[in-house]
């Protein structure tokens, strides 16, 4: 009986033993510890781990928006999606963003490319701003703008950077490919536009690539040549 017990008491210890050593979260001080940084203590390294990475599936959320409740990424199924954060509704800045982005969401649609924005804001400012820009323009903002107010959706994505803002949202910019897999993102701080004709172009350039299996030289334009991967492996120099 003795026996039996201790050999229990054993196997419990082992088992818990094993679980904790398995189940450990990683250091997010030893991680950033190991950058060779200059000032790491001023990184933020929560936001930085946060962050989803090239290659990574999409993390996927519900969320209220302009065109009601989305399942992201699963209501965009088939599509790639280019997924915009901007710090606020109504700000000169966004404002100009948003009609860019009215312009050029035609090419986009046709290129098989669904765009989301997303801010802090309720969805009753979107809706409200959302009218205003289309009373103001031909070209219509009829893309869904997300509601975010927690900022939980943003620090999921990495869109809050502290330093700028602890609660409205950089401009970030994430293009997710039909596999939901992210294939680029950037940053860009609320002081300063992005440029759409960019977004554009790398938007093009991801979509040859996946098809092609090809690399985009600087500058790319659809039409221009691209590199072979094969190309790329031996390293050999373009003219
Ligand atoms: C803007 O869109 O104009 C803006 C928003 C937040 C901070 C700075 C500028």
């Amino acid at each position: 009986m003795l026996y039996k017990k201790t050999k229990l008491m054993f196997l419990v210890i082992i088992s818990g033993y094993f679980f904790a050593a398995n189940s450990i979260e990683p250091d997010i001080n030893l991680i950033t510890s190991s950058c060779s940084i200059e000032n790491s203590q001023d990184i933020m390294p929560r936001f930085q781990i946060c962050a989803p990475q090239i290659g990574d599936s999409a993390p996927s959320f519900r969320a209220d928006s302009t065109d009601g409740l989305i399942n992201f990424p699963k209501d965009f199924s088939g599509k790639w999606i280019i997924l915009l954060s901007h710090p606020a509704d109504f700000t000169p800045v966004c404002t100009t963003e948003f009609k860019k982005l009215a312009a050029i969401n035609s090419d986009l649609k046709k290129a098989n490319c669904q765009l989301v924005g997303i801010s802090v804001d309720s969805t009753y400012t979107h809706k409200v701003w959302q009218n205003k820009l289309n009373a103001d323009s031909s070209r219509k903002v009829d893309f869904p703008i997300i509601s975010d107010p927690e900022g939980k959706i943003a620090k999921l994505y990495g869109m809050i950077h502290p330093k700028e803002s602890k609660v409205q949202t950089v401009r970030s910019t994430y293009f997710i490919d039909p596999d939901y897999k992210i294939r680029a993102m950037f940053h860009y701080p609320s002081s300063n536009g992005r440029n759409f004709e960019e977004i554009k172009r790398l938007l093009y350039a991801l979509q040859i690539s996946r098809k092609e299996n090809v690399a985009t030289p600087a500058n790319w334009q659809p039409g221009n040549k691209t590199i072979s991967m094969e190309e790329v492996a031996k390293d050999v120099m373009p003219d």
